[in-house]
């Protein structure tokens, strides 16, 4: 742990173990790794000794024991398991430094500095985003969130899928059928009627094709012609009803920059491939071979039509974005079903021997699959974000007007709750897996859900409300008292790692686990301790300064999830 970073929370402690450690067995801190104890009740920290017991010539328990023996360190108690040597937090140093830490404004941040560009969301123009586009969306805004708050400067780009044949075959479709009524009415449905008339009828209308293909020439020429005014209107339409979602998820963009966006590039990225050596032509198209990388698939950059392809504008947006940015890591957050294209992209960057391609990374994900097994309506219609977003919202009302019929701002309340329990359930899977999507689950108030963290909340909320309270000083606080739960000061002392952790296996779940835990335990807070009523003044201060603390940890850490937190529900 590099020390020009602030410490927060546990971290306070785990630097003051690491330094006194390291001196004892005269090596760096660095080398000193603290996991967690097999059991919470052996304490908040534990190192194993195996490493340094090897060096020293003796057992990795004798070490232990040895060490056990040996150590004193202020504020915490050393106690051996076998090879393990554990640290205990002094109770009431724990509640103090956790509750002062955590009462900053920028509890858990850092000043990494580093240029990160998350890539994120990106779906296509004319086509509706469905439940499939929320991984990404909802993923790649909270990593973008926790990277900041960790002091990096991010870029949020939008890689808007605008550009490809395909449009050639939407411009032709609208020159034929487009109706004009319809698009005003409905736009993306009206667009991907007529995509899917256009498939329905390519094969019995040779003309189509040729007239496709016609007018894509005439976007790719690059001209302000009819074509591109089309193609320009079909992209705003779109843009209009994307924005309604990123707006509901409370999502901004730095960069808005879709594949047209490197269209002028891609000459100069196809010479620029040709002097690093790295193409060759297979029958008609350019290539370059990936054999020797170990892909088996060649990645193609041009075809013997001489259109360019998805991944010839990948090269052009990766090229671009370093030297725009020189970035630190660049981040692409797409499915996991086009690993490929990303081994890909980043191997021809390799054979060009740029240098920076370690740099970027793919973040995959898993599915997501609606727990009826399928994705699609009645009438074969694929579910679109919107609707599922709608859908979460309405439930909310529901069960509002049954809980808590006479709340205020139903309507406003009601939406927060859809969107954070629709972004938890997703955060709080593990990236990679699968995730069904379970109404009930989703929007159940107890359980691990996105509503138990906002009820959580609001409860803080209610009793803060009711209490009058006014921000106390900590020195004033019943020390004692607060030390008597250390539960909840490990759990939010140990956000601050949990967001590292996070960033660096790019991994939201790991927070999203966290305030679980840090609810579970805040529960438990005002279940065993009476707050308001506390019996000495002295007592409510320090109780109320407990869940004034809590409020605040959930609050920060669920607005990095993009979990919004009503102050009543
Ligand atoms: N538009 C693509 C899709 O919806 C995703 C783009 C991912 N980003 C990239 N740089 N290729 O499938």
């Amino acid at each position: 742990m590099s020390t020009s970073q602030p410490l927060h929370g546990l971290d306070i402690f785990s630097d003051i173990i690491e330094k006194a450690v390291a001196e004892a067995l005269e090596v760096h801190p660095e080398e000193i790794k603290l996991e967690r104890p097999r059991q919470e009740s052996f304490g908040e920290f534990a190192l194993p000794c195996f490493r340094f017991a090897k060096k020293y010539n003796i057992s990795p328990p004798e070490l232990a024991q040895q060490l056990t023996e040996s150590l004193n360190i202020n504020e915490i108690t050393t106690s051996n398991v076998g090879p393990f040597l554990n640290f205990q937090i002094n109770q009431k140093a724990l509640a103090k430094k956790i509750i002062e830490s955590a009462q900053q404004p920028k509890y858990g941040s850092a000043q990494e500095g580093k240029t990160t560009i998350v890539e994120f969301s990106s779906p296509n123009i004319a086509k509706p985003m469905h439940v499939g586009h929320m991984r990404t969306t909802v993923i790649g805004a909270a990593l973008s969130r926790i990277f900041s708050h960790l002091g990096h400067n991010v870029k949020k780009i939008n890689h808007l899928g605008d550009w490809g044949s395909q449009f050639g075959k939407l411009v032709t479709a609208w020159n034929r059928w487009g109706d004009e009524k319809k698009i005003s009415d409905s736009p993306i449905n009206h667009l991907l009627e007529l995509y899917v008339k256009y498939h329905n009828e390519e094969d019995g209308d040779p003309t189509l094709k040729d007239e496709a293909k016609k007018i894509f020439k005439e976007l790719e020429s690059g001209e302000n012609n009819k074509t591109r005014e089309t193609w320009k209107r079909f992209t705003e339409l779109s843009l209009i009803e994307f924005q309604r979602i990123y707006k509901i998820f409370d999502i901004e963009f730095d960069y808005l920059r879709g594949e047209s966006w490197y269209e002028s590039d891609l000459e100069n990225l196809i010479t620029w491939l040709k002097e690093k050596n790295v193409t060759t032509i297979s029958e008609g198209a350019l290539i370059v071979d990936l054999n020797p990388e170990g892909i088996k698939t060649p990645a193609l950059i041009k075809t013997a039509h001489n259109t360019t392809l998805y991944i010839t504008r990948d090269l052009a947006a990766a090229k671009s974005r370093w030297e725009e940015f020189k970035f630190d890591q660049s981040l692409y957050v797409v499915g996991a079903e086009q690993t490929l294209h990303f081994q890909q992209l980043i191997a021809v960057l390799k054979k060009c021997k740029v240098g920076w391609e370690s740099k970027m990374e793919h973040v995959p994900f898993g599915l997501i699959r609606l727990n009826e097994g399928k994705l699609s309506t009645r009438q074969g219609r694929v579910i679109t974000l919107y609707e599922v977003i709608e859908k979460a919202i309405g439930l909310a009302k529901t069960s509002i007007k049954a809980k808590n019929p006479s709340l205020e701002n139903q309507e406003d309340v009601a939406k927060q709750i859809g969107v954070g329990a629709v972004v938890f359930h997703d955060l709080k899977h593990q990236r990679q897996k699968n995730v069904i999507f379970n109404w009930d689950e989703v929007l159940s108030f107890e359980g691990d859900t996105g509503p138990y963290l906002q009820y959580t909340h609001a409860r803080c909320c209610s009793i803060l409300r009711k209490s009058n309270f006014q921000p106390s000083k900590l020195s004033e606080a019943d020390i004692e008292d607060l030390a008597k739960n250390s539960e909840l000061w490990v759990a939010i002392g140990r956000l601050p790692n949990n967001l590292k952790e996070a960033a660096e296996k790019r991994e939201p779940m790991i927070l999203a686990h966290a305030l679980l835990k840090i609810a579970a335990a805040g529960n438990g807070f005002y279940r065993d301790n009476k707050v308001i009523g506390a019996g000495s003044e002295k007592l409510e201060k320090s109780r109320l300064l407990a869940i004034d603390t809590l409020r605040k940890t959930l609050e920060l850490g669920m607005q990095l999830l993009g979990v919004p937190a009503p102050k009543q529900m």
